[in-house]
């Protein structure tokens, strides 16, 4: 972790001299089998001193670079195994690698190959919006609330639950952590998914009434005050762009097309969704079902594009296809490019780090009790 300047969600570039840098543009002509080539070249040259870790949902032409692939959370935890890397890039989203660079060791430091790779469920929620509500239900007398924020939110939304008694939570072990934390607070405070937060909810037992979505745009988040007194838990109005997409009739033309089909879908699906569903989980929930299920099973998967299709190409013995005819694919994971994995390679080569993501030392301080109140308190989805 470094000490350098407060990160946000949005993306900081570091001190690197700007004149000394290999342009990018120097890469963007190169064909896939140079960029295939030179990245490996790279891997070979740089060794020990970087890992490069890839999230399920890259596209194929990076994750074949990774050392590890993963979850977020697993990715985070992956960085913290390799103490000899000096570098971690992140093939992945700002907030990912903002948990690397919190759980990693001081020297190591993080990379973010394309700083536009954000994600737009993290943006929905800022600290000041959470600060904001979290004042007008002190206000309000609502006493003895935990707020739980998902992994996927920005550094300082982790600090302000670790400041606040919360804890971080990601889609495998969300189950375990409402357990944990209604069990310790009368409700929770849960941001920035509103979806991963009912699904949770429900399956915690807790009803629909019982759950009532903020939106920071409007005053006591657009409730009464009688409404959040009787409410168990407390939604942010957030969503995932991707997984948003998949709609309750989507399930019933993959089992109208395709009889007998499973519909396996993330739970940052809408809850109408996973209702309809025969399972739902994590990521890694996801991948597991499908490499356990026997061969000739049929799958209509409600989740990324570039997962999807990597799960169709490696069980060939089973049907495997989007749930949705739309593609659903995150745009932001996208925009790691083979391109800025090889540019970011080589001036690490040469010696300058670009694109580094750091997270200020009180704001990590704060973020990793989040995260630790979640390790001591998770289980498995
Ligand atoms: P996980 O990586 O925790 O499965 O979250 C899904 C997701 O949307 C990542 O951005
Ligand atoms: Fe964010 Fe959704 Fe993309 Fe994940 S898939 S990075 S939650 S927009």
């Amino acid at each position: 972790m470094s000490n350098a300047t407060a990160t946000t969600a949005v993306p900081q570039v570091n001190n690197y001299d700007p004149q000394a840098i290999k342009p990018l543009d120097d890469y963007v002509h190169l064909s896939e089998a140079e960029l295939y080539d030179r990245i490996q070249e790279a891997k070979r040259k740089l060794g020990d001193r970087v890992v490069i870790l890839g999230h399920h949902y890259q596209r194929d032409d990076v994750i074949c670079h990774a050392d590890f692939t993963g979850d977020s959370f697993n990715l985070a935890r992956q960085a913290q195994t390799r103490p000899n890397a000096d570098y971690i890039v992140f093939a992945g989203v700002h907030f990912m690698a903002e948990s690397a660079d919190i759980l990693s060791a001081p020297h190591q430091k993080v990379i973010l190959p394309d700083l536009g790779a954000g994600c737009s469920m993290a943006d929905m929620a800022s600290i000041e919006q959470v600060e904001s509500a979290w004042e007008q239900l002190q206000e309000l007398g609502i006493a003895n609330i935990m707020p739980i924020t998902y992994m996927n939110s920005a550094a300082s939304l982790k600090a302000f639950c670790g400041r606040n008694g919360g804890a971080v939570c990601t889609s495998s072990n969300a189950v375990k952590l409402f357990e944990w934390a209604l069990g310790e607070a009368d409700k929770l405070f849960f941001f920035p998914d509103e979806h991963l937060g009912r699904n949770t909810g429900v399956k915690h037992g807790i009803s629909l009434d019982k759950m009532v979505v903020w939106d920071p745009r409007l005053d006591l988040g657009g409730n009464t005050a009688e409404e959040l007194r009787e409410a168990k838990v407390i939604l942010w109005k957030g969503f995932c762009s991707v997984h948003g997409r998949f709609l309750p009739r989507h399930v019933d033309e993959r089992r109208a097309e395709y009889p007998g089909i499973k519909v396996l879908v993330h739970p940052e699906c809408r809850y109408e969704v996973v209702q309809k569903a025969d399972l739902n989980g994590s990521t890694e929930y996801i991948i597991r079902v499908l490499s356990e299920a026997p061969a000739g099973s049929q799958w209509a998967v409600g989740t990324e594009l570039n997962l999807v299709n990597r799960m169709t190409k490696l069980h060939k013995d089973k049907f495997v296809t989007l749930l949705s005819p739309d593609l659903c694919m995150c745009a932001t994971m996208f925009r790691i490019a083979p391109e800025n994995l090889l540019w970011s390679l080589e001036n690490l080569i040469d010696g300058h780090v670009v694109n580094h993501i750091t997270v200020d030392e009180d704001t990590a301080h704060w973020a990793r009790v989040a995260l630790d109140r979640m390790l001591a308190n998770r289980g498995q989805g």
